[in-house]
């Protein structure tokens, strides 16, 4: 039987275009579904750069149903890794409803239109944003939700709950990745993180800093109850990520998988500081970085890192790239824009 596509909402984001070269590397069909709000159409050339293969790309609104029930009439889908949706956390906080129409109108409607077509294989992009500041570390997945900070780590929350009830009602089978921290390049220097903006994530102002782009960094507080102040959080390379959606999919396609809904901490099991970031990245660039500690930023956590052991038995899957890695890939990127 003709194997169907894989349909990869937000496959030009930064997540989304460094699993689309796995997808190929492994044989998929691939198409993509992307708005083009929070990425540029070149990642489509910088995807085909590394894997030779132009992925079919759709741009369409995932918040208009009629349109995500025409594609479905129109592409043989076998598999869906879900990534669309919009992800900063202080943005989130400013403009709520933003948030709740784009990530959950969009899951809604996917899922909708997956129900209609008999697609029943999907993988969500969670966070460990559910987790909130975790009673014990490493955090495994029985660890308790907690009430989310932001608008944005709700609508994760909600995602998860959604996808919990559609699957036990019906054929759906899913998986939930709960990413900790993803950073980092493809080595090709072909795809990376594309902020648009200011950023508001560490490492891309790590190497925009680096890069002159920005002035200083601002480390936001020093007063944690840690080993050297600052907060801690799971750095993990977003190739490494990528490679976990194919192992989810792989089981989800196969059969394999052990319940309707499962969930996967994917992380390197390993806590940094910021300074220890910091003197990473100045060991790696061989630029020393210019820095101030400033206040908390308003609801950060001091410390999550994964327990990955379940990913690692049921998915097969470890992460294999360390720090010093993935920050010499984001530098390379750096260097490499305009
Ligand atoms: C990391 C650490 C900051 C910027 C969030 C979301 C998560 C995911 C990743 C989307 C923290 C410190 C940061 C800066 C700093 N989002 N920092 N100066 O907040 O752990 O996670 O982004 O996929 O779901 O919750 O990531 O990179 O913003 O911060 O000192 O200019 O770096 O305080 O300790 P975070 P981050």
């Amino acid at each position: 039987m003709e194997k169907g596509k894989i349909l990869v909402t937000g496959g030009l984001g930064f997540i989304g275009s460094h699993t689309v070269v796995e997808l190929q590397k492994e044989g998929f069909d691939v198409v993509i579904i992307d708005d083009l709000s929070n990425t540029r159409i070149e990642v489509l050339e910088g995807i085909e750069g590394i894997t030779g293969i132009q992925a079919e790309y759709v741009n369409l609104d995932l918040k208009n149903k009629v349109q995500v029930q025409a594609f479905f009439d129109q592409h043989k889908i076998e598999g869906v890794i879900h990534f669309a949706a919009s992800k900063a956390v202080g943005e989130s906080v400013e403009k709520p409803l933003k948030y709740y129409e784009n990530n959950i109108s969009s899951l809604l409607y996917l899922l909708d239109s997956m129900n209609d077509h008999k697609v029943t294989n999907i993988i969500f992009s969670s966070s460990c944003t559910v987790y909130g500041q975790a009673d014990e570390l490493p955090i495994t997945e029985n660890a308790p939700i907690k009430l989310a900070e932001s608008p944005y780590g709700n609508t994760k929350q909600i995602g998860e709950e959604v996808l919990k009830d559609v699957s036990k009602a019906g054929d759906l089978n899913a998986v939930a990745l709960r990413y900790f921290n993803p950073i980092g390049a493809h080595s090709s220097g072909q795809i990376g993180e594309l902020p648009l903006g200011v950023p508001q994530n560490l490492i891309p102002f790590v190497t925009q800093t680096a890069a002159g782009i920005r002035k200083e960094l601002s480390v936001f507080g020093d007063d944690y109850p840690t080993d050297d102040g600052t907060a801690i959080r799971d750095y993990i390379h977003v190739v490494d990520l990528a490679k976990a959606h194919i192992c989810a999919l792989k089981r989800l396609i196969d059969g394999k998988n052990k319940s309707k809904m499962e969930f996967f901490n994917i992380g390197t099991g390993k806590g940094s500081s910021v300074l220890e970031v910091i003197k990473t990245f100045e060991k790696v660039s061989k630029k020393d970085l210019n820095y101030k500690i400033v206040a908390r930023r308003e609801g950060d956590i001091t410390a999550a890192y994964a327990d990955t052991s379940l990913a690692n038995k049921e998915l097969n899957w470890k992460a294999e790239l360390g720090l010093e890695e993935a920050l010499a890939s984001a530098w390379q990127w750096q260097l490499k824009q305009k």
